[in-house]
């Protein structure tokens, strides 16, 4: 760990170097990164977050194991990868939101619809996970009242969860406090808001993950679990588990809505677009798989549940946890400690998501940052209360699903369609020569240049295509 950490110091405060013996020719008014690292904290950042920790064990556990992780690592290599380097390119190119950066490319086209998708769709998925960040903060502030002192049971775990989903005023409140902070610290702008959130609680998390991967995997019984997770049983394969698994990947790394052209649009023409993606990618998807090496092993070596029993709730993370905290020594400062970094990574995460409709606003509708981001952050807010209140907390709510349905839409189906867009749109719009000419500033050999190409202009857009007419005709 100390290692990794060495190794960013040093990036930051060679970048530094670099940009004052450069000048300050490019920091513009927009505002930019410090540096290409912490351009790669801030992105990995977004990144990291519930996708990782609460819902990827939720989708390995809804969608038959292992077969689902398999299918999960081949879609971050070949999709994911291939349309977070395209937002990147985009992105960087025209140093704009992703409603400016289509028309900037492609002007008065109706691919800005792309770009108002992007701008709508961040808002909407803002309203549904910061339920979930509401109920990390919820933990939060359970773990510090005691709640979990002492050896916590599955049925225990279980009834502290569904009890304290279905409490509405305290889950609303719990949002507001979310959907607040964001704002905040949106308001204040790109580099004092995002930049000092990122550096230093980030490593800190990968930390206390690897911890208590350790103990779960040394629990008693959870080999289990463990094959469960890893060995993968390839009948299970089939379109719905490559459906969830490509919109997982799209859902934890923030991509096909515009998050990463937005963040991209505040690099510097010196910084490797190639590396960036690659390091965000391996790093988002170490995190997921350490989350789930603490699910299962815990899961399935926890009396009262046994495997054929086993169905995982909306609440799966948030009922494992406390268990295996437990069995940590100083469970109690431990848990205090992870759920508070949980809290933060989720934040990087709703941050991200609201720049992108304040990008917007501040852009291309001349507001003030301050009143984009507050009358944004009350429309996610408000959007974001049906959801709060579907898990118990209000009848018709919660019989129509009103959250699930809200992941579904925003959380897969636009993030798949986004992505499907501006591969398209990089592919075969604004051509591939000029995408891969803006890759090579800060990059003079790009390996991997034919794969890209062939990735880019045919394999994701012929899975996407596929999976997206898939889950039409099911729902249809
Ligand atoms: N990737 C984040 C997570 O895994 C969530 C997120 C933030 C996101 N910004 C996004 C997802 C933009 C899709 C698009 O928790």
């Amino acid at each position: 760990m100390s290692f990794v950490l060495k190794v960013w110091e040093t990036q930051i405060s060679s970048y530094r170097l670099r940009s004052t013996e450069m000048g300050n020719q490019d920091l513009d008014q927009r505002g930019r990164w410090g540096s290409k690292a912490v351009f790669v904290f801030a992105a990995a950042g977004s990144a990291i977050g519930l996708g990782n920790i609460w819902r990827f064990p939720l989708m390995v556990g809804l969608n038959g194991g292992a077969i689902f992780v398999f299918v999960y690592i081949l879609a971050v290599v070949m999709i994911g990868f291939t349309v977070m380097l395209a937002e990147f390119t985009v992105g960087r190119h025209t140093a704009k939101n992703p409603v400016g950066a289509y028309d900037a490319i492609k002007p008065r086209s109706l691919w800005k619809l792309a770009g108002y998708l992007g701008v709508f769709g961040c808002a909407c998925f803002l309203s549904f996970y910061g339920v979930v960040a509401g109920w990390a903060f919820g933990y939060f502030y359970k773990t510090l009242g005691g709640t979990f002192k002492g050896e916590i049971t599955w049925l225990a775990s279980d009834a502290i969860f569904t009890h304290f989903a279905a409490r509405p005023l305290e889950i609303i409140l719990c949002l507001f406090v979310i959907i607040g902070l964001t704002t905040f610290v949106i308001s204040r702008g790109v580099k004092a808001g995002i930049e000092r959130w990122t550096k230093f609680l980030m490593p800190m998390l990968f930390g206390i993950i690897i911890l208590l991967a350790i103990r779960a995997v040394s629990l008693p019984g959870a080999g289990t679990g463990l094959s469960f997770y890893l060995k993968p049983d390839f009948t299970k394969l089939n379109t719905t588990v490559v459906f969830f698994a490509v919109g997982q990947a799209f859902f934890s790394l923030s991509i096909g809505i515009g998050t990463m052209i937005t963040y991209a649009s505040y690099l510097s023409k010196r910084d490797n677009l190639v590396s960036s993606a690659g390091w965000v990618c391996f790093f988002d998807s170490l995190i997921a798989l350490l989350a789930g090496i603490i699910v299962f092993p815990t899961l399935f070596a926890t009396p009262g549940l046994t495997p054929d029993k086993f169905e995982p709730s909306t609440g799966l993370m948030f009922q494992v946890l406390p268990i295996i905290i437990s069995k940590i020594p100083g469970g109690y400062v431990f848990g205090i400690l992870f759920f508070f970094l949980l809290l933060v990574a989720a934040l990087t995460s709703t941050i991200s998501l609201l720049e992108v409709p304040v990008a917007y606003f501040v852009d291309e509708r001349n507001w003030s940052r301050k009143k984009a981001a507050l009358l944004v952050g009350f429309f996610c807010f408000l959007l974001g209360v049906p959801s709060g209140l579907s898990h118990g907390g209000v009848g018709i709510f919660t019989k129509w699903n009103f959250m699930k349905h809200m992941d579904l839409v925003f959380g897969n189906i636009v993030l798949a369609l986004g992505g499907l867009i501006i591969s398209l749109f990089v592919g075969y719009v604004w051509k591939i020569k000029n995408a891969l000419k803006e890759i090579s500033f800060g990059n003079t050999i790009f390996s991997l240049k034919s794969l890209w190409v062939f990735n880019v202009k045919f394999l994701a857009p012929v899975v996407i295509i596929v999976i997206l007419i898939f889950i039409l005709t099911l729902s249809g």
